[in-house]
């Protein structure tokens, strides 16, 4: 394990670790039925809400020590800002390599041209058990026999859900919801 539990929860909620486990979890059986690389799904599961439990300033702090220009949504957004600092964090201090920093990365807004091991990511972080729900019911009966059906489900409720409480909706959503769309007509 690229982090142990302890170490998890010295950064987080017990809350959070539990859903950080039960992501891992859920990541992992993911890859294994889809043929992803069952430790890099593992790894970044366990890394990807490493600091969500962070203050704001804090997370601030991290994009202004690693020169990464934020945009004014982000500049606003904990929710946004968790993502791109976890996989700094993740880089920095865990070696995690590329392709789990881009799982971590994407795994909040999602974005056009995602790889395997972020669609395993992002749908785990929706489905793990103690995520409950219709809608979360239907991203789980699909994300074993179709990973971008499950995808495109779970972008549509998180949209849905943004739109009903007049929440942003990043482009890199909308562009990874289409790109599904254009790469699997079949599915609609
Ligand atoms: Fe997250
Ligand atoms: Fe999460």
């Amino acid at each position: 394990m690229i982090i142990s539990e302890s170490e998890l929860l010295n950064r987080m909620s017990p809350e959070r670790l539990r859903h950080t486990l039960s992501c891992a979890e859920s990541a992992v059986k993911l890859a294994e039925r889809h043929g992803a690389d069952e430790k890099y799904a593992l790894d970044a599961a366990l890394l990807h809400d490493i600091t969500r439990d962070l203050s704001f300033k804090n997370q601030l702090k991290i994009c202004r020590e690693h020169d990464i220009i934020l945009s004014d949504i982000h500049k606003k957004s904990p929710a946004l800002l968790h993502a791109i600092t976890g996989s700094v964090i993740a880089k920095t201090e865990f070696s995690a390599p590329d392709p789990v920093c881009d799982a971590i990365r994407w795994h909040t807004t999602g974005r056009a041209g995602m790889t395997l091991l972020e669609k395993i990511i992002w749908v785990a972080d929706f489905i793990e058990p103690g995520r409950t729900g219709e809608h979360v019911k239907a991203v789980r009966d699909a994300a074993f026999s179709d990973i971008d059906r499950a995808l495109l489900l779970g972008i549509d409720a998180t949209i849905r859900y943004l739109i009903l409480k007049s929440g942003y909706i990043d482009t890199d959503t909308v562009e990874a919801r289409n790109e599904v769309l254009k790469t699997r007509k079949e599915l609609f």
